[in-house]
């Protein structure tokens, strides 16, 4: 038998959806709880006592009272954009053009795609994170890259190739052809090979042409077991050159779903501005949102009104969007999160924060089977929170009347000091 090993502390496991059903409802904490995982899988999760005496041979690790819960899914995030996060002072266009195009032309070297990734993927560890859904570059190899890199790690990741062929740079451009071909080899050597996951990647509407997101259309209706990935509705000036590209089309949306790019496995990054008809389509397909609060705030984007979103029943994700957003936390993100609501007069519970950031992620990734919450059969995919992290905290904490005010002071206040320790596919990678 393989070796196993509890984890014991106070668990955190989802029972349903926190924006369908009061959160009460939905999320249990067990101060004595505990994890036993074998191989790369958990296979119970239950009191800390009654699985320690059934497992008398399972090596014990005891976080005390921190917070064992699942890992953090990131559902948009671009890898190569690791090195030039944080760069001052533009709107999402200019940025684009001035940081993020010279940074990604710099992937057709394989040797710095495979230094990025790795580094991208110690430094997200570091914080709690265990899958990212990232855009890679034009680049087939920084595919290669970053899905070798989380294969070293046993690490589940969703990428593809970004497709660009118009409004960019020479060297980031591809072609109609070459989109198709490269992004079809990719995902035929990658998708469902251990744990990767591919998606096809049409940047936005902007640097493609109708031709080519017809061929990526065509291309998802061939593998419809892939993910597709994309942003929608970020910026109003973004939104206006939209229009002015495609004439023809109805809204943002309608430059997607005229080319085949609309379905349950797409993923709309950002997704802001949305007009009723973007909305009503958006639930009927059950299309995905993707929240990046940090980047719309960073970019100066605007706040999603995510809680009418979810009344709507919309699947929702939550994300980083690293580079354009100001930080690798999941942690900081939820934050984010919590504060693009309160615009818009919802205050989101902290279980509707976490859930967000893992099971309602790893939904949205269509991997909730897999990933997300701490459950018999899923991957052993785990952070654990010290919820005294800081003097900041640990002072706010000496205060707090319950454990959803303690985790609540983490999610606003805490970053990766908060975070104890990650597991990957059973396997500890920061302790
Ligand atoms: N829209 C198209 N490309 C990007 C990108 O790299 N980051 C963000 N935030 N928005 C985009
Ligand atoms: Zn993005």
């Amino acid at each position: 038998m393989q070796k196993q090993t509890l984890l014991t502390g106070q668990t955190l496991t989802f029972h349903g959806d926190p924006f369908k059903e009061p959160w009460e409802d939905c999320v249990r904490t067990d101060s004595a709880g505990a994890v036993l995982i074998q191989g790369t899988k958990i296979i119970a999760v239950g009191d800390a006592a009654t699985l320690k005496s059934a497992h008398p041979e399972a090596r014990v690790i005891s976080y005390g009272d921190d917070l064992i819960c699942p890992g953090f899914v990131d559902a948009h995030v671009h890898y190569p954009q690791t090195a030039m996060i944080a760069s001052w002072g533009k709107r999402l266009i200019d940025w684009l053009n001035t940081y993020t195009f010279p940074e990604e032309a710099r992937f057709s070297d394989p040797s710095y795609a495979s230094a990025i990734a790795a580094r991208y993927l110690d430094l997200t560890a570091a914080h709690g994170t265990t899958t990212a859904a990232s855009f890679a570059t034009i680049h087939p190899m920084s595919v290669d890259a970053l899905f070798s890199e989380a294969a070293k790690r046993g690490q589940a990741v969703v990428t593809g190739k970004t497709c660009m062929d118009r409004n960019a740079p020479d060297d980031l451009r591809d072609t109609v052809q070459s989109a198709y071909d490269d992004s079809k080899l990719l995902l035929e050597k990658w998708h469902g090979k251990g744990r990767a996951q591919y998606a096809i990647t049409p940047r936005f509407s902007p640097t493609s042409t109708p031709e080519q997101l017809s061929a990526l259309g065509a291309l998802w209706a061939e593998h419809p077991d892939c993910l597709m990935q994309t942003h929608l509705s970020e910026q109003t000036d973004e939104i206006e050159w939209v229009h002015s590209l495609f004439p023809e089309a109805r809204d943002y949306l309608d430059t997607y779903e005229a080319h085949g790019l609309l379905g349950a496995r797409g993923l709309y990054g950002h997704s802001i501005h949305l007009t009723p008809r973007e909305v009503d389509r958006l639930a009927e397909v059950q299309g995905r949102v993707i929240h990046c609060p940090t980047s719309n705030a960073f970019i100066g984007s605007g706040a999603l009104n995510l809680p009418e979103l979810a009344a709507r029943g919309i699947p929702l994700g939550l994300a980083t969007d690293t580079g354009g957003g100001s930080s690798f936390s999941m942690l900081r993100t939820m934050a984010a999160a919590y504060e693009a609501a309160q615009h818009h007069g919802h205050p989101l519970h902290a279980a509707q924060l976490l859930w967000l950031a893992t099971a309602g992620s790893a939904n949205a990734l269509h991997l909730g089977a897999e990933i997300g919450t701490l459950a018999m059969g899923h991957y052993a995919d785990i952070a654990v929170l010290d919820l005294r992290s800081t003097q900041a905290i640990a002072q706010r904490a000496n205060r707090s009347g319950s454990v959803w005010e303690d985790v609540f002071a983490t999610l606003m206040l805490g970053d990766d000091r908060a975070v104890r320790a990650t597991w990957i596919g059973g396997a500890c990678v920061k302790q």
